[in-house]
């Protein structure tokens, strides 16, 4: 797939590093700077995609298996890119997406260990090269992201993993952002709110020529 114009960041890190806060505070930003902006948030984003996220946060669906689980995930993203991400990018805006494929390789291939190749073939069928233009890694230690989301209710599917599972989650986000610099920036998320958009205001001034 290619895209002809706009900007693709994606949003990536584990539970509780301070996504979806800073997402806001992104979209704000970048309007403010004349961008026109369309968020998304992953699983999700299009009637189908929604549909599919219902059945992948459900704890009682504790039986899904990995690999249906990396198949839902990519029809989930599937129905994203080409209703909602590819028209944004052919019109010149910027897409800031909560996750994306990275996630994928976090969760299912890491996590869920699964492997890098399992996902590969599936991202290239689904996204045929597809990438974001700019990754921001949100990156802390597992303990401190789960006291952070410990207060926000009940848990779904994948919140009631492992520390282990976390782990490699973690693990893989930052040998994926160590194998693609160009794309990757790490954001040291255990600072406070402000410190952390900083750095991302950094990054993006960068990113975007701001
Ligand atoms: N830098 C920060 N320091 C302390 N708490 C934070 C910080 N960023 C976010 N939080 C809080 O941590 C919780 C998880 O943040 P959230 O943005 O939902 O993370 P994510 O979307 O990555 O799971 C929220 O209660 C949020 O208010
Ligand atoms: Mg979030």
């Amino acid at each position: 797939m290619r895209k002809e114009k706009g900007y693709f960041i994606s949003l990536e890190g584990g539970e509780g590093a301070g996504k979806s806060t800073q997402h806001g505070r992104i979209v704000e930003w970048l309007t403010a700077h004349g961008k026109t902006v369309v968020e998304a948030r992953e699983p999700g984003g299009t009637v189908v995609s929604e549909q599919v996220r219902q059945v992948l946060l459900d704890t009682r669906n504790a039986g899904l298996n990995a690999t249906a689980e990396l198949l839902l995930l990519f029809a989930a993203r599937s129905q994203l890119v080409q209703e909602v991400i590819l028209p944004a990018l052919t019109d010149g805006k910027v897409v800031v997406c909560d996750r994306f494929a990275d996630a994928s390789y976090a969760y299912q291939g890491g996590g869920r260990q699964l492997g890098a190749e399992a996902v590969a073939s599936v991202e290239q069928l689904v996204l045929k090269g597809l990438q974001p233009d700019l990754t921001l890694l949100f990156d802390m230690s597992v303990k401190q992201g789960m006291t952070r989301v410990a207060g926000r209710g009940e848990a779904d599917r994948f919140e009631v993993e492992s520390l282990m599972f976390f782990e490699r989650v973690r693990r893989t986000y930052l040998e994926r952002a160590a194998a693609q610099p160009q794309r990757f920036r790490i954001i040291d998320a255990s600072q406070n709110q402000e410190q952390v958009w900083q750095q991302v205001k950094s990054v993006l001034r960068a990113g975007l020529d701001l």
